[in-house]
């Protein structure tokens, strides 16, 4: 399939884009797109490539943007009930973490998703992933962390790998124990950590040896925060994992700095995510880092606060800033990256196309995906968007609406 006259065909092609570099969407005006499989076959101008493949099928994306589909690489996808009510009380005063201390917040979502059968859960994902991708996400990582005991994390990690079969959204899961101290360990959480580092982890490895075909383990994550889990025990989750081979991420400076983004990067974190009370220390630190600093604007959003990732601070250090949109029933149950953009445009202070690289190819690299989605270059998989647009600016500056016309995932159109 040849997707011709493209107004604007964005490439974001040359890899990650550290610091400043950011913003690069690598512009081809009158773009087109050949497609073979589920693979990116050329990229070049309409009247290049329509005189090499004369006889390709075509798509005319006529007075459109061509983009790569977004990658969203923080989501809590997989959960049975919902908040509402809590919403409501947070509304009337209640902070986040006061009515996780009471038995609330994650805790709640944790009752009603330890209940609910691997069916249940697959189908609910099943639905939030199709409206994802609907927007225009291809691609999202997803975590467990809502069963906080082996048999119902490992239930939540069959629902993900199930999903990521049924073809959709592409998924790469996340071993999320340390989601928050389970009831049955309110007044032992170092037992719950063991629990974790002796049984859990060693146990996932041998069960994703068995049954996930060959893929590469999955992430290992900790919500290190007051109210969860320390930086002495976020540590020891984290070390053990890197024992056993897993990659590894963290939630890190979400309302408190307790120091986790610095041990994050000296144990070669894959990404630290949150980054909103970050000291300039860390900041710094990550310019010269690997980890990937992923912003989740619409958890400060959702929680009604006034305070985001120091985004611009993180550029100026030279830092890999991504975006992603936490999807998750407590802060912010939303996975439209276009609504991500528009957040991150006004309270992170990016432009159009730093917000864009940071959801596209930037959110590749903050799953370790960079080398195969993400941009639009030959050899990469065929996961593109179509714009109802004439300038990539328009995501970002309108809100609310759904500009994206057509989804090709894997080389399928698949809206
Ligand atoms: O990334 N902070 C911890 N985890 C989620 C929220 C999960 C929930 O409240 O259910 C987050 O914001
Ligand atoms: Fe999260």
């Amino acid at each position: 399939m040849l997707i011709h006259s493209a107004r604007q065909l964005l490439t974001f092609a040359g890899g990650p884009q550290r610091g400043k570099a950011l913003g690069n969407p690598g512009i081809i005006e009158d773009g087109a797109l050949l497609i073979r499989g589920e693979q990116i076959a050329d990229v070049g101008t309409t009247a290049d490539l329509l005189a090499k493949y004369p006889t390709e099928p075509r798509l005319d994306a006529r007075g459109k943007v061509v983009m790569p589909g977004f990658v969203d690489p923080h989501t809590h996808l997989v959960f049975a009930g919902d908040r509402a009510v809590e919403f409501e009380m947070r509304l009337q005063g209640k902070t986040y973490l006061e009515i996780l201390q009471a038995g609330g917040g994650i805790l709640s979502t944790v009752r009603a998703t330890r209940s609910a059968s691997l069916e249940t859960l697959v189908a609910l994902a099943a639905e939030r992933a199709g409206v994802m991708l609907r927007h225009g996400t291809t691609t999202a990582e997803a975590k467990t962390g809502y069963g906080l005991e082996w048999q119902s994390e490992l239930r939540q990690m069959e629902a993900l790998l199930r999903l990521d079969e049924l073809n959709r959204l592409e998924i790469h899961p996340t071993f999320l124990a340390a989601h928050a101290i389970p009831e049955e360990y309110r007044d032992t959480p170092n037992e719950y950590v063991d629990q974790i580092c002796n049984m859990m982890l060693p146990e996932l490895r041998r069960w994703w040896i068995r049954h996930a075909n060959a893929r590469p383990l999955p992430f290992v994550d900790v919500f290190c925060e007051r109210g969860a889990f320390t930086l002495p025990q976020s540590r020891r989750i984290l070390e053990t994992a890197r024992a056993l081979g897993f990659p590894l991420k963290i939630h890190a400076d979400e309302f408190e700095n307790l120091g986790a983004a610095g041990m994050a990067m000296e144990l070669g974190a894959v990404s630290v995510d949150h980054l909103v009370k970050t000291s300039p220390e860390e900041i710094e630190r990550l310019g010269t880092s690997q980890t990937v600093a992923v912003s989740l604007p619409c958890t400060p959003f959702g929680l009604a606060e006034s305070e985001y990732t120091p985004a611009r601070a993180i550029l100026e250090a030279n830092g890999i800033l991504a975006l992603a949109s936490d999807f998750n029933p407590g802060t912010a149950w939303c996975g439209n990256m276009q609504f991500v953009i528009a957040l991150a445009c006004r309270y992170l202070k990016l432009t159009p196309a730093q917000a864009i690289a940071a959801a596209t190819i930037n959110a590749a690299a903050a799953i370790r995906q960079e080398h195969r989605i993400g941009s639009l270059e030959v050899g990469k998989q065929a996961d593109v968007l179509i714009l109802s647009v004439d300038d990539y600016r328009h995501l970002g500056y309108r809100f609310g609406v759904n500009l994206v016309e057509q989804v090709i995932k894997r080389g399928k159109v698949m809206k």
